[in-house]
């Protein structure tokens, strides 16, 4: 653990904004995967339906010797996945009810409370983006060129699990969080406009940049597995680096820091 001094290094605006984003994400993911059952497969291309092979991802049910089996296609290669996906509790579904909200199937449910949390995605984005440009926090998600320098160092720390705590963040934690901000998040934001028949009438060149609906709804499901991908690394390396003093960091801004040791 860190023995040096208290920093403060989350202020009031980053750490509400943060946890607006935790709950929005949560509930984006549940709702979102209750809109995919109601259509449980991903295309690439301009059309979808069944005249067309373009599917890289279906998932459904068949019934094999009197029982009801699931079955996810990926790419061609066909796997069985009952109990998790495509049947569950004896049911066809392509996602668990225990992973969508509402557990029951109800699109038009699933799409009120999608779009309610990602308006506020997007309104608390724009906030965090105003106030991190004005209060300097931006600046400091931007790695610098002597950041980029410091990399395979900090790297090879990680990988010996040896974490440094200072009043900035590292490269790889700035990295991550700019991938997220200025990648992820924006990409998530843009291909579910372009899946908006009203947002296709207003600015029909970002269904045109995506490569039409499909493909962008493929894009905004893959995009939300690198966001699961970023969310359990995140989770082990709160544990790992000390997860009272990380908590504490982003729940009242003050992070205890190595002191003259590492800072
Ligand atoms: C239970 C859920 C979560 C917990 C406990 C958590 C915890 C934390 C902590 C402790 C920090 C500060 C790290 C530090 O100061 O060293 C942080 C920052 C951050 N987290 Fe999370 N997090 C959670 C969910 C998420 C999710 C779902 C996302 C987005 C996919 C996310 C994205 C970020 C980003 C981008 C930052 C940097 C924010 C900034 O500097 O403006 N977190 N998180």
């Amino acid at each position: 653990m860190p023995e040096g001094p208290l920093v403060y290094r989350q202020r009031l605006i980053t750490r509400v904004t943060h946890w607006v984003w935790a709950i929005s994400l949560f509930f984006l993911m549940l709702t979102g995967l209750q809109i995919f059952n109601a259509h449980p497969s991903l295309h690439i291309g301009m059309e979808s339906g069944f005249d067309y092979d373009n599917a890289i991802l279906t998932i459904g049910a068949r019934e094999v010797g009197g029982e009801l089996r699931g079955v996810t296609q990926v790419l061609g290669a066909e796997f069985d996945t009952t109990g998790i996906l495509g049947v569950s509790g004896g049911e066809p579904r392509a996602f668990p009810a225990a992973l969508t909200i509402p557990s029951y199937q109800s699109l038009a449910t699933g799409r009120v409370i999608h779009f309610f949390f990602a308006w506020t995605l997007v309104l608390t984005l724009a906030l965090w983006l105003a106030a991190s440009a004005l209060n300097g926090h931006l600046r400091q998600l931007i790695p610098s060129l002597a950041d980029l320098r410091a990399l395979p160092r900090d790297l090879a720390d990680h990988a010996r699990l040896r974490f440094h705590h200072s009043a900035d963040y590292n490269v790889l934690q700035k990295l991550a969080y700019a991938s997220v901000l200025f990648l992820a998040l924006p990409l998530m934001i843009l291909t579910g406009l372009s899946m908006s028949p009203g947002f296709n009438a207003a600015a029909p060149w970002l269904l045109d940049l995506f490569g039409g609906r499909q493909t962008a709804r493929t894009i905004h499901f893959l995009t939300m597995l690198a966001l699961i991908g970023f969310f359990a690394v995140h989770m082990a390396m709160i544990l790992l680096a000390g997860p009272l003093n990380e908590m504490r960091a982003i729940l009242t801004g003050w992070y205890r820091t190595d002191g003259d040791r590492n800072a």
